[in-house]
């Protein structure tokens, strides 16, 4: 089995609400073992963190970054960053935000830039925007157009479940799609092996 964490914050739910359909595509996957785990009960035991193969993480964006409570989870882990010891295992990322663009692109790039100190692996949100193949655009599997990671919309002051039903497919693909790369991925035991 390989071990996959979804690490999410969420002040007001609509990133635990992403983040529990990322999760439910993840275990659609057979030889997945997925754990949810919110931000704040990591940061005082990053070392939890070696017992994964991979990492989805999950922040909302404010004011175009991840948010205070995500990135006191990314700077608890310095001590596994001094020895490299996440070097090799695969990372990706998710943001939710109320504007349609609402610099979401910059909060995926400081979880990328994150991975990339530690040696991860990233993988993208390989999933072409439905509404080119005449799906309606609020139901379209990756509707915002994002590769690098995966974005969701929700507007201003909604309730934690108002997505519209693309926003929630492309979840759900998200995480399905990033566990069957975890499955096939079969390097990071030599990774391991070699440090
Ligand atoms: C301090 C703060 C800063 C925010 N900055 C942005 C922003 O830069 N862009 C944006 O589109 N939305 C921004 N938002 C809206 C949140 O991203 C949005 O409400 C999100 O759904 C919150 O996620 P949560 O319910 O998981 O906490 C901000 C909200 C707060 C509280």
């Amino acid at each position: 089995m390989k071990k996959l964490a979804v690490i999410y914050h969420s002040a007001q739910g609509h990133t635990e609400h992403i983040a529990q359909h990322v999760a439910a595509g993840a275990r659609e996957v057979a030889g997945i073992d997925l754990r949810l785990i919110r931000a704040e009960d990591l940061a005082s035991a990053p070392e939890e963190l070696l017992g994964f193969d991979g990492f989805i993480f999950g922040s909302p964006t404010y004011l175009g970054g991840v948010s205070a409570a995500f990135k006191a989870f990314m700077d608890s882990t310095g001590g596994l960053w001094k020895k490299q010891q996440l070097k090799g295992k695969l990372a990706s990322g998710f943001t939710v935000s109320s504007l349609p663009a609402g610099d979401k692109q910059s909060t995926l790039l400081s979880m990328f830039v994150f991975a990339m100190q530690h040696g991860m692996i990233w993988v993208g949100n390989a999933i072409l925007p439905e509404q080119h193949s005449g799906v309606p655009y609020d139901e379209a599997a990756n509707r915002l157009g994002s590769w690098s990671g995966m974005m969701a919309q929700a507007g201003h002051s909604v309730a934690a479940d108002a997505f519209v039903s693309g926003d929630i497919k492309t979840a759900s693909m998200f995480g399905k799609n990033i566990a069957e790369a975890l499955v096939r991925m079969s390097f990071a035991e030599l990774v391991e092996s070699d440090q």
